[in-house]
């Protein structure tokens, strides 16, 4: 049994979780494999952190790119991040014929295209379950196990930081900036939380599952993407009383004019699995025509999950290390020559229901008002709450459900409905997916 040399860049909180796996693992991660697969050398910025987790059993360096040339090294794992001094390793990696394993979803979503050409004009495999969704098997999932099925969408909560702030928003009623503060005090969200909070690492992990779910080209820059950072603690309220949670879906939906990409926050039927996903668990709900709706559940983050994936595309990797290339899993599911240029819709193109929040004049007539702009565009009402005004109070407010509505149609009846003399304010309107 001929080992697998593994060449490991980058040993933080991933990387190390990596290492301790598969060294407590080794003997059953062999018998899997058919090799020892073993991590040979690591590169790493901090050296000495670096040799005090690996000690004399790997050769430690500085310099990343002494791996990926490196000709005793078979398989590349590429733990850096971001789209910079990554990418240009993992092409070095792929030039030189070495497979690769990334958690990288910044760096495929956004440069996937670029990459996985590269790998396949050189016969190489990029392997990446852990860039989504962490110890989740959902690309496993989505790209073999449901490999018969014609998928219909995609809704995921792929971002543990922000599900953490959700679910802490309305536990505790605390405003977002609150819960963020005490996310970060306890090391769930990051100094520089924006790409957690802003929604973007969810639309990276999105991006990637539209492109196996339906065998189209990775294509974040038309990924629409709204975070988290605008939502009130009162609509948090409100949709428990009308039966939903709020929570950042990932979602992706094939239509019949393209595919929807979008990430934002969204009301989902509490008595749904996915609307019970708390804290800063993960769950990928993947709706097939042959076998119906799916659930995935489990730790989107955190070194010994993430490590578990990683460590699977290795033995995925190291059992057809030697095969033929056409033998190999595509890497997006598709056949290289067969993924096709659907386009991804416009939001203005989406279909959703909506909740709408207005703060009205309590006067004779305001509802009717609202209701025939709703209708004038062909927008159907599905339930209405209204809060009692309080005592001396002469406003109150109106929450709205939509049934499914044009995007486009639903903006043009808001500007309408802020244009009425009795409206204060601004409309809320969040999307809600029934997910049925
Ligand atoms: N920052 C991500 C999250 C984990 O909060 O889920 C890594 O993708």
């Amino acid at each position: 049994m001929k080992p697998i040399n593994v060449g490991l860049l980058g040993i933080g909180t991933v990387g190390s979780g990596t290492w301790t796996v598969l060294t407590r693992n080794a003997e059953e991660i062999t018998r899997r494999a058919g090799h020892p697969i073993r991590i040979t050398a690591v590169a790493d910025r901090n050296t000495e952190r670096a040799r005090t987790i690996v000690g004399d059993a790997a050769r430690v360096t500085a310099d990343a790119f002494e791996l990926v040339r490196d000709p005793d090294i078979d398989i590349i794992v590429e733990l850096i991040g971001g789209y910079g001094i990554a990418r240009e390793l993992v092409l070095a990696a792929i030039e030189n014929g070495k497979h690769v394993v990334t958690a990288n979803k910044a760096l495929l979503a956004v440069h996937g295209k670029e990459i996985f050409a590269a790998a396949q004009a050189k016969g190489v495999t990029v392997a990446f379950e852990a860039a989504v969704a962490g110890g989740i098997p959902i690309i496993k999932a989505l790209r073999e196990g449901l490999s018969a099925n014609r998928i219909q969408w995609v809704a995921g909560i792929i971002n543990g930081t922000t599900n953490f702030i959700l679910t802490e928003m309305r536990d505790k009623g605390l405003s977002f900036a609150d819960v963020l503060k005490e996310a970060q005090a306890l090391g769930y969200a990051e100094a520089d939380p924006t790409f957690d909070i802003e929604g973007i690492d969810a639309a990276h992990k999105i991006t990637i599952m539209s492109a196996i779910a339906f065998g189209i080209p990775v294509q974040f820059d038309k990924a629409y993407i709204e975070g988290i950072t605008k939502l009130d603690a009162v609509d948090i309220k409100y949709a428990e009383r009308l039966g939903y949670r709020i929570k950042l879906l990932g979602i992706a939906r094939r239509r019949e004019q393209g595919v929807e990409l979008r990430v934002h926050p969204t009301l989902i039927p509490t008595r749904r699995l996915i609307a019970n996903v708390e804290g800063a668990m993960n769950a990928v709900l993947v709706q097939g025509d042959a076998v119906g709706a799916t659930l995935y559940y489990g730790k989107g983050a955190g070194a010994e999950p993430t490590a578990s994936a990683v460590i699977a595309d290795l033995v995925d990797v190291a059992r057809l290390h030697s095969a033929p290339v056409e033998n190999r899993v595509p890497h997006l599911a598709f056949q290289a020559d067969q993924l096709v240029d659907l386009p991804i819709l416009p939001i203005e193109e989406v279909q959703s229901a909506y909740y709408l929040r207005m703060r009205v004049e309590d006067k004779t007539g305001v509802l009717a008002d609202i209701t025939r702009i709703l209708a004038d565009g062909k927008i159907s009402i599905d339930a209405m709450l209204q809060r009692e005004p309080g005592d001396g109070e002469s406003q109150t407010d109106i929450i709205l459900l939509t049934h499914t509505a044009i995007e486009g149609q639903v903006n043009k009846a808001i500007q309408s409905i802020e244009n009425l003399k009795t409206i204060v304010g601004k409309v809320t309107r969040i999307r809600l997916e029934d997910l049925n």
